[in-house]
């Protein structure tokens, strides 16, 4: 059977790192606050060349450099974005211009933190289905133009990066040894909506508008709303959760992530956190995670990896892979 195998990844981060002691003279915080309640330390913040588009663009040759391949040998891009350069065309068919890319297609998806996940799943049908053999699965975001700077309840959770994977078509025995992509699992509910949206759009007020979360209700629901999507994901896979040898959550607050990994009993040592360093960058979370991990020498060939998102909507998924 066809399986979607990752051939590369890489990550791109904005210059400029904001500490969280800078946010002491924007708002009414400490860095303690922060530290103590999110392990966020710093995280990156676009510059005015720096966008959605060129940093997915960067993750993306990374990627493709890591793979040994160009983007004449790439079918398909899909970026998961909520942060497009504009509201239309597809910040993707940008990146694809940026690449010198002139065949196959590209479209944007739109699912907040767990963005990443519905494109990884997305991008694994393409590849099953035959429509696709090589696939750009990233993750970009600049949430820093979307956040209200004087409100210390969300300005100091968000930062900007991008990561990206090229998955490739493989053959497989369709069994657990496989490489590759071996389940996922997506869910959302809009009953969830009020509690982490934007206040603008161009069909409501036809502003950009600001982010805005009711943290603690959004905390209340997480940690229950992925262990359900990671268990459905493990089920499918035919794994257990012991089984997995690097868990990469999307990196919102420390808090959540250890809490996820105690209830679905992930030992610390397989959980790869980067949130200290990025702080939360929605949907490029996952990949840029995933990146660290490898550059770090922990994910290697072969190994079995867990990841999963939730955010807005509410959304959430997960996928289990096979490096
Ligand atoms: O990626 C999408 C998913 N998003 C998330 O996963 C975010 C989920 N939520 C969270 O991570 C946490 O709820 C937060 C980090 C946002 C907040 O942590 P919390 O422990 O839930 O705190 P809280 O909202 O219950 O606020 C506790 C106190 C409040 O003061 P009072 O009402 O107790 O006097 C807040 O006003 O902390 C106050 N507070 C702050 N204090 C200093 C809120 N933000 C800050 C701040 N600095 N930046």
């Amino acid at each position: 059977m066809i399986r979607s195998v990752v051939r590369g990844v890489g990550s791109a981060l904005p210059a400029r790192i904001m500490k969280n002691a800078e946010f002491e003279t924007l708002v009414d915080t400490t860095d303690d606050w922060i530290v103590q309640r999110t392990g966020i330390r710093q995280r990156h913040i676009a510059g005015d060349d720096e966008t959605t588009a060129s940093l997915g663009e960067a993750a993306a040759r990374r990627a493709l450099a890591d793979a040994g391949l160009t983007p004449d040998d790439i079918d398909l891009i899909v970026l998961a974005t909520s942060t497009p350069n504009n509201t239309f065309p597809a910040t993707a068919v940008e990146i694809q211009q940026r690449l010198g890319m002139h065949h196959g297609f590209a479209f944007d998806m739109q699912a907040v933190c767990s963005g990443f996940v519905y494109a990884l799943t997305t991008a694994d049908l393409y590849i099953r289905g035959g429509s696709a053999r090589r696939v750009l699965v990233i993750g970009s975001e600049t949430f820093s133009r979307l956040l209200d700077w004087t409100d210390r309840t969300t300005c100091v959770l968000f930062g900007d990066g991008a990561g990206a994977l090229v998955l490739e078509a493989g053959e497989g025995a369709g069994t657990v040894s496989d490489r590759g992509i071996l389940s996922a699992s997506l869910r959302s509910d809009g009953s969830h909506r009020e509690k982490l949206y934007v206040d603008g759009g161009p069909s409501t007020t036809g502003t950009v508008g600001h982010l805005r979360m009711e943290g603690r209700e959004v905390f209340k629901h997480a940690v229950a709303m992925i262990a359900d999507v990671v268990e459905a994901a493990l089920g499918e896979a035919g794994v257990t959760a012991d089984e997995i040898d690097w868990f990469v959550p999307h990196q919102a607050n420390k808090r959540i992530i250890d809490a996820s990994a105690r209830k679905l009993g992930i030992a610390e040592d397989k959980v790869v956190t980067t949130v200290h360093l990025h702080g939360n960058t929605s949907a490029a979370s996952v990949p840029l995670a995933l990146s660290v991990a490898v550059d770090r020498g922990m994910i290697k060939r072969g190994d079995l990896v867990l990841v999963e998102a939730m955010g807005g909507g509410f959304t959430w998924g997960a996928a289990v892979l096979r490096w």
